[in-house]
């Protein structure tokens, strides 16, 4: 992990990658902290699929590298996760210039991210949804404000990937979705639907378990809404 002080637009840099507690001792004032994209490609699941599905229609030009990466070469999982850092990096940019609550994304530097950091000044990490008993009005609002950020992202013809109660973050009443090394594009991924409808469901299940009732759309409506939204139905 590399740390130091680093110019950021936007609120306080970011620890990340080490997880949730390493985020929460690392000194605020340092603004530091980088996600290593580097895992097992082959061994690794994302959810309950194993990383290898992700793959598909993200391909490079180079036949060297497409014969390293088939061969699953330590030199081919290095280009893999080089690919899946600057894959994660563009997409958050993206992200951000449409206006998604993404992390800004700051720096890359291999299979290294550097991202804004969603907390506290004193760098206390903002909690993971799944960590907070949200009701009413303001699971309401949470869902209003995830509705429109896949909405966003269905437009921009991507799918999160791996969307869970984990992979969102509340900073006070903001939603912030987190955890894109996976974005899946659905046109080029063959099984593209077949990730937005579980993203879909995920959430849509989480929220319903809240309690969640009389929003539109309604939680069962959400893939449908999704599919429309990315000209996919
Ligand atoms: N931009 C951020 N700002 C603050 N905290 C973050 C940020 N990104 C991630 N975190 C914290 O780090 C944890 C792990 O991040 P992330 O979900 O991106 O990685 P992961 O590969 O799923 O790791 P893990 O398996 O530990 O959840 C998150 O659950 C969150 O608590
Ligand atoms: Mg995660």
């Amino acid at each position: 992990m590399l740390r130091g002080p680093v110019p950021l637009g936007r609120e306080q840099a970011i620890p990340v990658g080490a997880g949730h507690a390493a985020a929460q001792q690392e000194d605020a004032g340092l603004l530091a902290g980088l996600q290593d994209a580097e895992f097992g490609v082959d061994g690794r699941e994302v959810g309950d699929k194993p990383v290898r599905e992700y793959l598909e229609g993200r391909r490079v030009r180079e036949s060297r590298v497409n014969r390293a990466i088939a061969a699953r070469s330590a030199a081919g999982r290095a280009m893999i996760s080089t690919q899946w850092a600057s894959a994660e990096f563009a997409a958050l940019s993206q992200l951000c210039a449409a206006g998604l609550p993404v992390p800004y994304p700051v720096q890359i530097l291999q299979t290294e991210l550097l991202l804004e950091f969603i907390g506290e000044p004193d760098g206390t990490a903002a909690p993971r949804l799944a960590e907070i008993r949200p009701a009413g009005a303001e699971l309401a609002s949470l869902w209003d404000q995830l509705v429109a950020a896949l909405c966003g992202l269905a437009r921009l013809g991507y799918a999160h990937g791996d969307l869970s109660a984990y992979n969102l973050l509340v900073h006070g009443s903001r939603l912030v979705m987190i955890d894109m090394p996976q974005i899946v594009d659905l046109i080029a991924n063959p099984r593209g639907v077949e990730f937005l409808t579980r993203d879909s469901a995920n959430v849509a299940r989480w929220f319903t378990a809240r309690g969640l009732t009389a929003v539109t759309p309604a939680p069962a409506d959400l893939a449908g809404l999704l599919l429309a939204e990315a000209r996919l139905s």
